[in-house]
């Protein structure tokens, strides 16, 4: 498998970032999600005059692949203006689709933070873990 390309996911991340629908909060964020096989599914956040339907852009990118059925993750690459982490809802996400994966964090710098989704996350509400209950 080939290696992680950070600079491809800052590129992809910012990119879609430009297209954030942020009118409220005035804050882009951007998202790049790498599959197993090199693809990049991208998302934004879109924000709702009805704040609460905002939905960020890591859970858009997860849309966006899981639409084009894509099942096998392996990286997100995360751009906002401070380079902040996910939030909780997309933590756990995250956690959901891709599993343990990596998480870059970028800012409009050449700050880089290198994550796993685990680390994130570290004691997850677990759907797989729900079955354990029946046996
Ligand atoms: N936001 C994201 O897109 N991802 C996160 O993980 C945290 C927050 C968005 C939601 C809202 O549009 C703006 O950032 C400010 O909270």
């Amino acid at each position: 498998m080939e290696k992680i390309e950070p600079e491809l996911l800052k590129t992809a991340a910012r990119e879609a970032a430009k297209n954030a629908h942020a009118p409220y909060s005035r804050y882009p964020v951007g998202a790049a999600l790498l599959t197993i096989d090199g693809k990049i599914y991208r998302g934004c956040n879109v924000e709702a005059s009805s704040y609460g339907l905002t939905v960020c852009a890591e859970r858009n990118a997860i849309a966006a692949a899981v639409v084009a059925g894509e099942k096998h993750f392996r990286a997100i690459g995360i751009f906002s203006p401070n380079g902040a982490p996910p939030c909780g809802a997309c933590r756990q996400v995250i956690w959901d689709i891709c599993g343990d994966i990596d998480v870059f964090l970028f800012d409009e710098y050449e700050k880089v933070q290198r994550l796993r989704s685990a680390d994130l996350l570290p004691t997850p509400f677990d759907n797989n873990k729900l079955k354990d209950i029946d046996d």
